[in-house]
């Protein structure tokens, strides 16, 4: 004789918690891949959500090597400080995957200026100097500290963050992110250096300064 088990009707506001906080619940960055490999096709003339796959034949070893982070960057600059990517666009073995790195090369005092990566969490080792760390969350709570070699931080994803060399000598950091595209928006960049411009008004009342102080400010971004 079958034995029948009656579950218990779950309670209604146990579906409500389910339904509204599972999803928020979830940090993903990138979507699952749906096969083991798909090497970018960057040059497909259709535009999907990524990039499509290039034919398995086609597929080498090569495929998923990268040695463009080999070199240090030239940080001869404004800012003294050189980003070298390796995301999908420069490595397009990653497409799918969710996952790219960079190299961040500092110069003596340099900075990688106030920034954020609208579809990535960061975390960054420090290979060779000091280095100030920080970001701003949406509280508007600052955190940062001084990392040496070997040290570690993670930026959750979408805050303003930055990266600047306190040591006495050049800095080397290696970001890693939970996305093939981290996007990057710098603060200075975004607002004082698009095409087109943004107007002038925008920038006067938005910052509360002169006219002359953002003229300034687009010059030496070489805008
Ligand atoms: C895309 O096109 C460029 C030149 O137009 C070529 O060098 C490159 O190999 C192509 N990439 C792929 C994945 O087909
Ligand atoms: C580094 O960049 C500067 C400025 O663009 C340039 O003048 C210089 O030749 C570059 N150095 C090297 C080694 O490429």
């Amino acid at each position: 004789m079958a034995t029948m088990i009656t579950l218990p009707r779950p309670p209604f506001f146990m579906i409500l918690f389910l339904i509204v906080l599972l999803p928020s619940a979830c940090r993903c960055a990138d979507p699952d891949p749906l096969q083991d490999i798909c090497v970018a096709n960057l040059n497909a003339s259709i535009s999907v959500n990524g990039f499509p796959c290039k034919p398995l034949f086609e597929v080498k070893s090569d495929d998923f090597f990268f040695d463009g982070l080999r070199n240090e960057g030239n940080t001869t600059n404004v800012f003294g400080s050189k980003v070298t990517s390796a995301n999908v666009l420069d490595f397009p073995g990653l497409n799918t995957l969710g996952i790219s790195m960079s190299r961040v090369d500092l110069a003596h005092g340099g900075i990688n200026p106030p920034h954020s990566h609208p579809h990535a969490s960061q975390i960054g080792v420090i290979i060779k100097g000091k280095v100030l760390v920080g970001f701003v969350t949406t509280a508007n709570v600052f955190y940062s500290k001084v990392l040496k070699a070997g040290d570690i931080f993670v930026i959750p994803r979408g805050l303003v963050h930055f990266e600047l060399n306190v040591g006495k000598g050049k800095a080397l950091f290696l970001p890693a992110f939970n996305s093939q595209l981290p996007g990057i928006e710098i603060l200075a960049t975004t607002l004082f250096a698009s095409t087109p411009p943004i107007p002038n008004d925008v920038l006067t009342k938005g910052f509360l300064i002169d006219a002359k102080v953002i003229s300034d400010i687009r010059s030496k971004l070489g805008s």
